[in-house]
């Protein structure tokens, strides 16, 4: 399965385990800068080994993790980039999850005022949604993803044969964001084909980002579940996976919707089982705590936020919510 996306740079996407895809990719420079992380690394430490046979093939090692997401290790790389010679025509593989892929598409953005860029992921999480889009990002001491640029890749080659040594904790993750991408389309994605499931995701994906790349309103879509999400994030000390709080934060988001969009009870249920079937945590955390950490949010107003919800008919709005409404709310 390939799909074009066709935004301000045209690509792209390799949903499959043909690897062949991967060999037809050329570029003019010599060298390849695999930019990976430490499991991956100990597991596929020979993935690249029968590609880019012709280049020069450099392998940058970051420890596996958020930490990574930071200034200091962005800067470490572009330096080693600069000493091992390359240059704009050269290439960089982000191969890894969302985090190797954030990093490493702000390392390729940046560099040079940017270099070729492709990406390999090897998470659900990054295959459904991070390495598609063109987000790249690093984190400051005050917040997550606080810097960083939209930069498209050149092409994303998927293969689900990784997920296979992906630990359940990671799967459960992917699936928050699935669950995410089923109730924006407002229909059940089937988990039983995980190649059709992340087809379905990315298309969906790639609409929005060809129709809005630069997030002025449509693309505001993509953050369902993400207002609470991020604010468990926080309220865990970042202990829990992303897409596990994205789960949360979609339950919160439905009974938010619930209460200021009137859905019904029959809706409710329809969504909730929706949520149940991607394993979406269902925990109660202290909500006025959640919501003061909403409300630092730098996304946030003095008065309220834009929040993704569903409406009556179980379609997602973007929609301006106040700190009133929400604090009357009491959930
Ligand atoms: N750019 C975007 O649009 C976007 C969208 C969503 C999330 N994100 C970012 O993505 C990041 C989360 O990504 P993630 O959930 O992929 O986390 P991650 O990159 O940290 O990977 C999760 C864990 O799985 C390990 N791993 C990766 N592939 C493996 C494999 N095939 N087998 C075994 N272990 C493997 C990693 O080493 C890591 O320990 C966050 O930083 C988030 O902000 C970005
Ligand atoms: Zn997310």
């Amino acid at each position: 399965m390939t799909i074009r996306v066709k935004a301000s740079k045209e690509y792209d996407v390799f949903v499959n385990n043909d690897l062949n895809a991967l060999a037809d990719y050329v570029f003019d420079g010599e060298k390849v800068a695999v930019i990976t992380d430490e499991n991956v690394n100990a597991l596929y430490h020979d993935y690249f080994a029968d590609y880019f046979v012709d280049k020069e093939v450099f392998t940058y090692v970051v420890k596996a993790g958020e930490e990574s997401k930071s200034a200091a290790v962005y800067i470490d790389l572009l330096n080693k980039l600069a000493r091992d010679g390359f240059n704009r025509k050269d290439l960089v593989v982000a191969f890894g999850g969302g985090v190797v892929g954030d990093l490493s598409g702000f390392v390729a953005s940046t560099f040079m005022r940017g270099i070729k860029f492709i990406s390999v992921p090897t998470t659900l999480l990054a295959d459904v949604d991070s390495s598609v889009g063109g987000k790249t990002a690093i984190n400051l001491d005050v917040g997550k993803n606080l810097c960083g640029t939209f930069y498209q890749p050149d092409g994303v080659y998927i293969n689900v044969e990784f997920l296979k040594t992906l630990p359940s904790r990671e799967i459960a993750c992917g699936k928050g964001e699935i669950a995410k991408y089923s109730l924006l389309l407002g229909e059940k994605i089937s988990l039983e084909n995980m190649s059709d499931c992340i087809a379905r995701c990315l298309r969906y994906k790639k609409e929005i980002v060809e129709k809005d790349e630069f997030e002025g309103g449509l693309r505001k879509l993509l953050n369902l579940g993400h207002t609470f999400g991020h604010a468990v994030e926080k309220y865990e000390n970042y202990s829990l996976s992303h897409g596990e709080c994205v789960g949360v934060g979609l339950r919160y988001a439905l009974k938010i919707s619930r209460i200021l969009n009137g859905l019904t009870d029959g809706n409710v249920k329809a969504v909730e089982d929706i949520l149940d079937y991607y394993g979406c945590p269902d925990r109660d955390y202290p909500y006025d705590e959640l919501l003061s950490i909403v409300k630092h949010d730098k996304k946030g107003n003095a008065s309220g936020v834009d929040m993704v919800l569903i409406n009556k008919e179980l379609k997602p709005i973007v929609q301006f919510v106040t700190f009133e409404q929400l604090k009357e709310i009491s959930l």
